[in-house]
């Protein structure tokens, strides 16, 4: 059976329902299909099944506390060795804890530290999953990045008819195939990011920059390493800490950006999030310049085009940022058909919007009139988003080529 599951790792996560029972028929599947799956468990899923139940289907360890081997330290561990979470079943209480950050046993504590796909496929009784409070955490889920699975309509466990049965087997096992399929859709491939600001110094202490805080870049990085690429980032004087696994290049101003984006290698896709700085001051001052009354007056010159130079010089998918304050989407079209990009993605910067921890919003452009609305959410999420079209688009060109 060609299933993405084969030789896949996959963190089960069993919360404390009575469909606590179908995980054990799913890990048995899973297993059969040629996965390698780990199984951690509430004390409340332990109370509907055994762990020797889990123990025996997979023939591995099955992890029940956060303080059992604590020398291991199993949460960290497990979600570093899968490549896909799922909880199933999921109860209300599980995913509140989610919505909220906490956590206070091993699943809870297993699933915060995850930076793999997490799938939710919850479980309950029909008034606990209409309820607003349910409904409200799963949308926090979903907004986050989550993959819901959801439950079904049929005969529930209080011998009552309604929304709540566990998503059936066949549901779980082709949304694991499609999570697995997107953390595998990079691997192989080199990845070159450009991000954060420059500065450009007119003297020791005082140089010209923006807002940028290089979020959004690093975001890109992370979710770009998660599939498998192999990822440089050239990193632009920020506070934020990119992610440990990414070759990082720390420059400060635009011509060091340029030139250490051109000293690498071939890439395979290239994603200039940088804010570059348009401008430097044409001469900067050995020492700090002391103020008299009179005003100062600097002149600025041209900056390279790091972009730009770029894609001039490589075969790989290119793809612009652009900040507009006004007519986004025709100056964008203009600047992706100017710098000679394969797609370029526009975001609305006018009153700040767009820099910094918070949400953004994106819509990716390509071609004539190639368009998808990336909508509004954290930048985590709208890396994943724009690095799932943009797959789609490098195979496209791949097939034409
Ligand atoms: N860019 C770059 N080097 C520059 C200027 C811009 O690599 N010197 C890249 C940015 O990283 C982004 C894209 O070009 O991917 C578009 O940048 P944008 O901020 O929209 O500005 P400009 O293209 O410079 O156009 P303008 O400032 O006139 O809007």
């Amino acid at each position: 059976m060609d299933s993405k599951v084969t030789g896949a790792r996959v963190l089960l996560c069993v919360s404390g329902g009575i469909a606590a029972y179908k995980a054990a028929a799913l890990t048995s599947t899973l297993v059969q299909r040629g996965a390698v799956v780990d199984v951690a468990m509430t004390a409340h899923a332990e109370r509907f099944v055994t762990a020797l139940t889990f123990s025996a289907l997979t023939a591995r360890p099955v992890y029940t506390t956060l303080w059992d081997a604590p020398e291991q330290i199993p949460h960290i561990r497990l979600v570093r060795q899968a490549q896909v979470a799922l909880l199933a079943p999921a109860t209300a209480n599980m995913i509140a804890k989610l919505a909220y950050g906490i956590a206070d046993d091993l699943v809870s504590t297993l699933l915060l530290a995850a930076r793999i796909p997490v799938l939710i496929a919850p479980a309950m009784n029909e008034a606990m999953y209409e309820d607003a409070a349910t409904q409200a955490n799963l949308a926090i889920l979903r907004a986050r990045g989550y993959e819901l699975i959801e439950p079904e309509r049929g005969f529930l466990a209080e011998r009552e008819y309604g929304t709540g049965r566990l998503a059936g087997e066949e549901r779980i096992l082709a949304a694991l195939d499609v999570a697995l399929l997107r953390s595998r859709s990079l691997a192989g491939k080199r990845v070159l990011i450009t991000a954060g600001p420059t500065r450009e110094a007119f003297d020791p202490v005082r140089f010209i920059s923006n807002a940028s805080t290089g979020a959004m870049g690093i975001a890109l990085a992370r979710e770009a390493r998660a599939r498998g690429a192999e990822v440089t980032l050239i990193l632009g004087p920020t506070l934020l800490e990119p992610p440990g696994d990414v070759a990082t290049v720390r420059v400060t101003t635009a011509c060091r950006m340029h030139d250490a984006a051109l000293a690498q290698g071939e890439s395979d896709l290239i994603i200039a999030t940088a804010a570059v700085a348009d401008w430097r001051p044409a001469e900067t001052s050995p020492s700090k310049r002391k103020k008299g009354d009179e005003d100062l007056v600097v002149r600025m010159v041209r900056n390279p085009d790091v972009l730009a130079a770029l894609a001039a010089r490589r075969r790989a998918f290119v793809v612009g940022f652009a900040a507009e304050t006004d007519d986004h989407e025709p100056a964008a079209r203009a600047k992706c058909a100017q710098k000679g990009l394969d797609a370029i993605a526009v975001n609305d910067v006018s009153g700040e919007r767009g820099f910094g921890l918070g949400e953004n919003a994106l819509v990716l452009l390509w071609g004539q009139d190639g368009r998808l609305d990336l909508g509004r959410a954290s930048k985590p999420v709208l890396a994943a988003r724009l690095l799932d079209e943009v797959g789609v688009l490098m195979a496209a060109r791949h097939g034409e080529a």
